[in-house]
């Protein structure tokens, strides 16, 4: 076998950081000594847990478009290297959920599974996040999430049957090689949900809107020092515009703005009535108060910048570059209100990092 060159290198410079970042230097030769025997012999090598660990904080760490990174070091993560089959792969997914979600007291959370071989031998989750409402389309116009349609139609497929509300928790298809995939089902009392009021608006209620506590993402690859970990799902806890400006506004997602203004008697006519940035300013208040309410984690994008100051800080005193995404960096809602707004981000991409499939650089 010829041997592999790039991922050598890309393991070195891992390697370097990570060990001089965890005070070991002094292991760094022994270390690549034996990676590069491992490579020689296999192709490839693999992580110890404090490689993977560390690497797994350092590719949140540089991830340019995420306003919460203060808090990096203070992600859990859990090695399921060894998981074999989809049922134990689910059954991963389930001790993730319960242990993240915690009452809804929430812990940063990543469980790694075994790293890819190549483009066909590796684990594929095929849902973009762990919870998630289902899509339909209807004669009447799209039911439910319209972001999940596709994954939907895929379930049902597979012979999943939604019961047709809004608010339908899809189940989680797990695909090992090229097995086929396979459908589970999450047991309710592992998602936790958070219905909406707003702190002055009784009739809010009426709405009958819902989300739920955690964003689990669960489709993105994560890389660290040429391996790649196709299925490494997170998740943080949410900064209240995710839901209230994006989720629940986008006009190709629930789509609520009019619904919202109109219940607040406001003019939808005029554009200049401001009925759509009224009706923001509401709906993101009921999110953040809802979750604060029933005990869920959850920030507002005013202490989110605020924090991301702090990171921007730490990062400049302990020597590294920061990088970062400023139209992703930037809240959804008053983002002048922000020290974000007012910066510039430099966008290069450092490893370990996570990507979205299609821009994994391998
Ligand atoms: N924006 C996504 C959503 O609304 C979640 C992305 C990750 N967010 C987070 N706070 N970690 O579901």
């Amino acid at each position: 076998m010829e041997f592999n060159h790039t991922i050598f290198e890309k393991a070195k410079e891992f390697i370097i950081i990570c060990y001089h970042e965890l005070n070991l230097i002094d292991l760094i030769e022994t270390r690549l000594d034996e990676i590069y025997k491992e490579i020689k012999v296999s192709g490839s090598y693999h992580h110890t847990f404090e490689e993977l660990e560390y690497g797994a904080k350092m590719a949140w760490r540089n991830s340019n478009r995420c306003i919460g990174r203060l808090f990096w070091n203070s992600l859990t993560v859990f090695d399921q290297r060894e998981a074999n089959s989809e049922k134990e792969i689910f059954n991963a997914l389930s001790s993730h959920l319960k242990f993240a979600t915690n009452n809804g007291k929430i812990r940063p959370t990543i469980t790694i599974f075994r790293q890819d071989l190549d483009e066909v031998n590796r684990i594929h989750i095929w849902n973009h996040q762990l919870v998630r409402y289902a899509g339909y389309e209807t004669e009447f116009g799209v039911l439910g999430d319209p972001a999940s349609i596709q994954l939907t139609k895929k379930c049902e497929e597979l012979g999943w049957k939604g019961k047709g509300t809004p608010f339908d928790i899809l189940p989680v298809i797990i695909e090992i090689d090229s097995n086929g995939p396979k459908l589970f089902e999450h047991s309710l009392e592992n998602v936790l949900e958070v219905e909406l009021e707003h702190p002055d608006y009784t009739w809010f209620k009426e709405l009958q809107l819902k989300w739920y506590a955690v964003p689990f993402i669960s489709d993105m690859v994560l890389s660290i020092g040429g391996i790649k970990y196709s299925a490494a799902p997170f998740n943080g806890w949410y900064m209240g515009t995710e839901i209230g400006a994006r989720n629940l506004a986008d006009v190709n997602r629930y789509n609520l703005l009019p619904r919202v203004a109109e219940r607040l008697g406001l003019n939808l006519q005029s554009n200049s009535s401001l009925w759509k940035d009224r009706a923001l300013v509401e709906l993101n208040l009921a999110v953040l108060h809802s979750y604060k309410l029933s005990g869920v984690s959850i920030v507002d994008h005013h202490t989110a910048a605020q924090q991301f100051a702090h990171f921007e800080n730490n990062e400049k005193n302990a020597g590294r570059k920061l990088t970062g995404d400023w139209s992703w960096l930037i809240p959804p809602i008053s983002p002048a209100t922000t020290h974000i707004f007012y910066n510039n981000y430099d966008n290069t991409r450092v490893n370990p990092n996570f990507y979205h499939k299609k821009t994994s650089p391998f």
